[in-house]
């Protein structure tokens, strides 16, 4: 089955927790952190991921778009993230290894993200820890972007290293998801759709989750 992941970078920031009950029918929260380093953009941190975590029981789907992630993993997890995860273009990969090592002791799922150069073999020395693999379709800092049709082989090549290695381990798309969009995504193996403009810029919100669901 689909799941939806709607994105708060593209909510009401001064209404956020409207914003989060309105999409309480999805069945991921995803929350942008962005650093200002590794993206040029600059989102939120950990005290807001605090008290969202206090407005809400959706899963907390964490995508943390910052240089050296691993500085903040315990952080983000004591926050009330559900799931964490890392750019591999962030860190050296042992320090990669050392952050996922550190959502296992916090009890978080794990889970690394690839910017649209990165190629899908550099899941390979992670694969078989992994809960999650986020592919990027536009190259992340701001939402509201075009789906890039060339990463539809990136997430052809991510599922079959997933059925290969690690079928229990998702595949979550991000960037430029709308109802046009999302059944290239599907269809080339992703199983998580985040979605914020498609979802935020929709007067009825539940109704945007419920058709991108259903493509
Ligand atoms: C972009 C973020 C995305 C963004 C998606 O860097 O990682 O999660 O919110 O926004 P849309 O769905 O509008 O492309
Ligand atoms: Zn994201």
């Amino acid at each position: 089955m689909i799941k939806i992941a709607p994105s708060i970078l593209s909510a009401d920031f001064a209404n956020l927790e409207r914003d989060i009950q309105a999409a309480s029918s999805a069945d991921y929260l995803h929350v942008d952190v962005m650093d200002g380093a590794f993206v040029p953009n600059i989102t939120i941190g950990v005290p807001v991921v605090q008290s969202i975590r206090k407005c809400t029981d959706m899963f907390l789907d964490v995508h943390l778009m910052i240089e050296k992630p691993v500085r903040y993993i315990e952080a983000f997890a004591k926050a009330g993230a559900d799931l964490l995860s890392v750019h591999l273009e962030a860190d050296h990969p042992t320090r990669i290894a050392e952050s996922l090592k550190t959502m296992g002791e916090c009890g978080v799922k794990k889970a690394v993200a690839l910017r649209p150069i990165t190629k899908a073999e550099a899941v390979l020395p992670y694969i078989d820890q992994l809960d999650l693999v986020l592919v990027m379709t536009v190259e992340p800092g701001f939402g509201g972007q075009a789906f890039m049709e060339g990463q539809l082989e990136t997430i052809r090549q991510v599922r079959a290293i997933i059925d290969k290695y690690n079928p229990a381990c998702e595949l979550e798309v991000d960037g430029g998801i709308s109802p046009q969009t999302a059944p290239l995504a599907t269809k080339a193996g992703a199983n998580v759709l985040v979605a914020g403009s498609a979802v935020y810029g929709a007067a009825d919100i539940p109704g945007a989750i419920q058709a991108l669901r259903s493509v």
